[in-house]
């Protein structure tokens, strides 16, 4: 598994320290989502991603809304499980980036993450003295994020300047470039599938549809959807769900008489409208090679 572990990846995991206490081993586990995956989208230490705002910033905010531990870690987690506008203390961030994606952490990891952030604030240069450990899942979650927020800060900046019908266009010819760039990046395969495809070549195998439709399953019951893997001869597929949104309405909602328009011109064979926010759209596919 090492070799598939590049240099960017490997910027974004940290350290595991022992796990002596059951407090301890919560916070580090806290620590390792903060600087693995957190960071995917969020800077750390001074640092600005552009994809949404500094966690020291955002720490800031929250602890001048909450400054009693209680109060912080509960709203925070609850953020955190279900971010929505009404809970959210930086107005300005929802208006720049989009409310944040619904992660499908458990009550017991958004818990975990508030505690660790009301008590600690997110450094550079932890970040640098790096030895991961070889969790295929994390990997996997990592690339699956990073393939995310690359998607998702094009989109945004897509519909704002352009509108829906325009940013069609991007996600016809950009979609898969983006992706592969980010398998590239990672010497992983990353592919997006869904049941219900826009594109054919998206098109999930009987197998995935079953995984996508547990989920769905799970979702109507109101439980969270875990990523998963699964072993093959060769290679670890790592699987994570993708949640529609507010701002994927647009275009997987009802659209628009001009959206559907475009759509009908691009994809006669769309199956990917009359979603409403929060269900699954499908997933994202990891591919990593067994050494
Ligand atoms: C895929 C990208 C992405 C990832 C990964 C991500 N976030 Fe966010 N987050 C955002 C965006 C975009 C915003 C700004 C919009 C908003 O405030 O909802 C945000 C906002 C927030 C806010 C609320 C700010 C407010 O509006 O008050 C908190 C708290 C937060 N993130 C914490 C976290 C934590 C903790 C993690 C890791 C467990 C995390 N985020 C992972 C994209 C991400
Ligand atoms: C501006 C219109 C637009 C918006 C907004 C949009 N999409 Fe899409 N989406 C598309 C198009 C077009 C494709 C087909 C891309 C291709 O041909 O590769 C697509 C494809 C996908 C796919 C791949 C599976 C498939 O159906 O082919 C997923 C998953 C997906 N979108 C999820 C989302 C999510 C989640 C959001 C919101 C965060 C979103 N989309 C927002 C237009 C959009």
């Amino acid at each position: 598994m090492k070799g598939v572990i590049s240099m960017a990846l490997l910027a974004l995991l940290v350290s595991c320290q022992p796990k002596s206490s059951q407090i301890e081993l919560e916070s580090t586990q806290a620590e390792k989502l903060v600087y693995n995956n957190c960071s995917t989208c969020h800077g750390i230490g001074d640092n600005d991603l552009g994809s949404a705002p500094n966690l020291n910033a955002v720490r800031k905010a929250w602890l001048e809304a909450f400054p009693k531990e209680d109060d912080f870690i509960k709203n925070m987690a609850h953020f955190l499980g279900q971010p929505q506008v009404e809970y959210s203390q930086m107005p300005e961030a929802v208006e720049r980036f989009g409310i944040m994606p619904k992660m499908g952490y458990t009550e017991e990891q958004t818990m975990d993450l508030a505690k660790w952030l009301y008590h600690n604030s997110v450094q550079e240069q932890q970040q640098e003295t790096v030895s991961q450990e070889e969790n295929p899942l994390e990997i996997c979650r990592s690339i699956a994020l990073a393939t995310k927020a690359a998607l998702g800060k094009q989109l945004m900046t897509q519909l704002k300047q352009y509108g829906a019908v325009k940013a069609i266009s991007f996600c016809q010819t950009q979609a898969l470039p983006i992706t592969d760039s980010v398998s590239t990046a990672f010497e992983a395969e990353v592919r997006r599938i869904s049941n219900k495809p826009r594109n054919r070549l998206n098109q999930a195998n009987p197998e995935e549809i079953a995984l996508l439709n547990s989920w769905i399953e799970e979702v109507k019951k109101g439980q969270q959807p875990q990523a998963i893997l699964i072993e093959k001869t060769d290679h670890i597929l790592g699987y994570y769900p993708i949640f529609t949104e507010e701002k994927c309405m647009a275009c997987h909602g009802n659209p628009s008489r001009e959206v559907q328009q475009k759509l009908d011109e691009l994809y006669p064979n769309d199956l990917a409208v009359g979603y409403s926010p929060n269900q699954i759209r499908g997933a994202f596919r990891v591919a990593l090679k067994k050494e």
